[in-house]
């Protein structure tokens, strides 16, 4: 059997008080499961909650990933820093996921390769041409598709995106689509989203997670 990439066991979360309760599920390498649930139920929290940004009230998260840094978040409100260059913002993602061996021990190897991880994790998000434009003069459409190519620079294990589809047309959800999933495939992670319409959830996840059935087991225990 495969080891999962990460496993939630009777997971509580929420902040003073608890949204949602008797979390479970796991994901495994090359899976992509999809979060649906009604705005305000706790999606978003349930996200960075396991991005390690705010606590758990109860219950175990199983994973190696956090502790090596290899989770690729792709926040709903992208936190971008609109100053500075696509280029600059990428760069945040891959200065911790460029790893140093044996081979490209030395720092000027390193900065060379990062530099080269940049460049194609742009690439690949059809941004080659605004590289170096500051991200306040971009559309919302494309700072998410800087959101993707900095989670991807990255190389995570696991990567969390947040509703990462929205304010995107159709053709550019496609290629934001067809890039995630080529690169869940290709490298074996993991990949959990948030996603309140469904039949686009149905379109990318393998498999999809109701959050209103933990909803019912808080309720029940007040
Ligand atoms: N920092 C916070 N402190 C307290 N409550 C919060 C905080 N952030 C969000 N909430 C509340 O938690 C609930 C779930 O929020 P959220 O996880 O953002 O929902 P979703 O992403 O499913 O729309 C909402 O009622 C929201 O008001
Ligand atoms: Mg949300």
């Amino acid at each position: 059997m495969t080891k999962p990439i990460i496993r939630i066991e009777n997971l509580t979360i929420g902040y003073d008080y608890p949204l949602l309760s008797k979390i479970n599920f796991n994901i495994n390498p090359g899976e992509i499961v999809a979060i649906t649930g009604t705005s305000g139920l706790g999606k978003t929290t349930l996200l960075r909650t396991i991005a390690g940004l705010i606590p758990k009230l109860s219950g175990k998260i199983y994973s190696d990933v956090r502790r090596r840094g290899g989770m690729g978040y792709i926040p709903q409100r992208l936190g971008l820093v609109r100053h500075a260059s696509v280029y600059h913002n990428v760069e945040l993602g891959a200065r911790c996921g460029v790893k140093v061996n044996s081979e490209s021990g030395n720092l000027f190897n390193w900065s060379k390769r990062k530099s080269v991880v940049i460049r194609q994790s742009v690439e690949q998000v059809g941004l080659s041409d605004k590289i170096n434009e500051p991200i306040r003069r971009l559309s919302g459409g494309q700072q998410r598709r800087v959101a993707t190519a900095r989670a991807i620079a990255q190389n995570p294990e696991l990567v969390l995106a947040d509703e990462f589809l929205s304010e995107l047309d159709k053709e550019n959800a496609d290629l934001i689509i067809s890039l995630v999933k080529e690169y869940v495939e290709n490298s074996k992670c993991g990949m959990l989203f948030v996603e309140h319409n469904v039949e686009r959830a149905e379109q990318i996840a393998d498999r999809i997670i109701d959050l209103s059935e933990f909803e019912e087991a808080v309720n029940a225990e007040e």
